[in-house]
């Protein structure tokens, strides 16, 4: 007969307590154990159910929906890893999503049976990314078939399930989209595991999105949906399913307050890839970033620019555009080729010199780290013989992007040179160095990277720190590099 008892788990890290608590003793959290209670059979075997709810994947005959690695039988026996097949999970082997910003992220695309995880604030776009990414390996063309479940066509099936949206709001979203005609994709709107899975099996997909995971439930656990229990039980379930059937799955996940995904972190060890899609509301754009990705690095980002025909790949960077258009000489302006991860972007830095009061002049940062302005200026006032006691001074990176690389300071400190002299360095050149309370400039790493960027970029010149060679004008690529060794000679480049 099963028994069941009562257990509370803690919401944010998932730590299984035998009684209520005010605090979680794992993690420090206040007020997060929620009641959860356990049927003593089911806990024996989270696969059951599951996988017999599963073989319709690994019958004989059934491609469409991916090979598994291991001809469909839960691994057995262990063996010397040269005898273990591999499964074409090479980067050949993988789903492209379409979006290369986003194959960029995940590594290559999406790894067959791999699950991934995307988080981000409410309307930053996660669901716009996902039908687009869903619209595009559906392959778009022919004419509509949104909301049919009735064949299972060739190609790359894509299930999109919206536990949030209805199928109609689905297909609204997917005209503006303009990957309405996608003739593989298949929307569902249900919050209803079972049923989901009961649709996953006739449809048969390479990619299976549900969004978001929080709204779905399983109806035989007694708990409401995105608590804690059905998160941990739903999020299992579907791992099982993405492994079982090699259906590569993505889920959508919200996060709370603080900005973690919600939900335990257990979530996170159950997936493959963890994403976060994040941006300021206020600006178009938006980056994709990896936490964990067990197919390929965490330095990678994608960048997006938010369009009203929904998201745009931005890979140059951002707020570049603008300045490329002008061909004069833009003082309180300076371009810097930063590194985030392992890929260079370049940023426009701006500042602004005005008149201010003695003993009362306002230093604001926007986007750029408060205290590396302070020591900007202070540099400034004593090694290149500026008074600024009395100025205003204003600093932002435009686009809302944060900068948080020294390797900024030198972009940073000419664009506060060049707004209180009224002058500016000739117009495609970049800077880039770190800026020693010396006076002198140091040297960063990826000069070559960020040379090749800039000049990807239309950029003639960059101002990076001299090396041991010493100081002077090499070429790279195309692109003439000059190195400074102090900041004076940095200034004296802008006329
Ligand atoms: P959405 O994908 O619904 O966000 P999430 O699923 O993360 O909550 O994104 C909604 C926001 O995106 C909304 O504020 C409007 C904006 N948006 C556009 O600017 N252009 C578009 O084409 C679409 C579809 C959305
Ligand atoms: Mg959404």
């Amino acid at each position: 007969m099963a028994k069941s008892r009562t257990n509370f788990v803690c919401r944010s890290c998932g730590g299984v307590q035998s009684k209520w608590m005010g605090k979680c003793p794992d993690c420090g959290a206040w007020d997060s154990l929620e009641e959860h209670r356990v049927e003593k059979d089911l806990t024996r075997d989270p696969q059951r159910g599951v996988v017999e709810g599963m073989k319709w994947a690994v019958e004989p005959g059934n491609a469409s929906a991916g090979e598994l690695a291991n001809g469909g039988t839960v691994v057995a026996a262990a063996m010397p890893i040269a005898q273990i097949e591999g499964n074409g999970v090479g980067i050949a082997g993988r789903l492209s999503t379409g979006i290369s910003e986003l194959d960029r992220v995940l590594g290559g695309g999406l790894v067959p049976g791999s699950v991934v995880l995307v988080g981000g604030d409410p309307g930053i776009g996660k669901s716009t990314l996902m039908l687009q990414a869903a619209g595009r390996i559906g392959g778009a063309g022919g004419d509509e078939s949104a909301k049919g479940v009735e064949t299972a066509t060739d190609g790359a099936n894509v299930l999109y399930v919206s536990s949030e949206e209805s199928a109609e709001q689905v297909k609204l979203r997917a005209e503006r989209l303009e990957i309405a005609g996608s003739e593989n994709l298949y929307v569902l709107a249900d919050t209803n595991l079972a049923r989901i899975v009961e649709q996953t099996r006739r449809v048969r997909p390479s990619v299976l999105v549900i969004d978001s995971v929080q709204m779905v439930y399983k109806a035989d656990l007694d708990a409401s949906p995105g608590s804690v229990a059905q998160l941990r039980r739903c999020c299992a379930e579907l791992v099982y399913l993405a492994k079982l059937s090699g259906t590569a799955v993505i889920m959508v996940g919200h996060v709370t307050k603080d900005g973690q995904l919600a939900g335990p972190r257990l979530l996170e060890h159950l997936v493959d890839v963890v994403l976060y899609f994040e941006g300021d509301r206020h600006h178009a754009h938006r980056i994709i970033r990896g936490v964990k990705n067990r197919f390929g690095t965490t330095l990678e980002i994608g960048i997006f620019e938010m369009t009203d025909g929904g998201l745009r790949e931005a890979p140059g960077g951002l707020g570049v555009g603008t300045l490329e258009a002008g061909s004069e000489r833009r003082p309180g302006s300076v371009v810097c080729p930063v590194m985030t991860g392992a890929r260079c972007m370049l940023v426009e830095i701006q500042a602004l010199s005005a008149t201010g009061f003695l003993g009362a002049a306002k230093r604001k940062a926007s986007g750029i780290d408060a205290n590396r302005l302070a020591m900007i200026i202070a540099v400034l006032e004593q090694h290149a013989g500026m008074r600024l006691a009395d100025r205003d001074l204003f600093a932002s990176s435009v686009g809302g992007i944060r900068v948080v690389e020294p390797a900024a300071d030198l972009a940073l400190l000419l664009a506060i040179a060049g707004s209180q002299l009224r002058r500016g360095l000739e117009p495609g050149t970049a800077a880039v160095g770190e800026v020693g309370l010396g006076g002198e400039v140091r040297s960063v790493g990826q000069i070559e990277q960020r040379v090749k960027e800039a000049g990807r970029l239309g950029f003639r010149r960059v101002i990076v720190p001299a090396g041991k060679k010493g100081k002077g004008v090499v070429k790279m690529d195309g692109v003439e590099v000059v190195g400074v060794r102090r900041i004076g000679e940095a200034v004296e480049e802008m006329g």
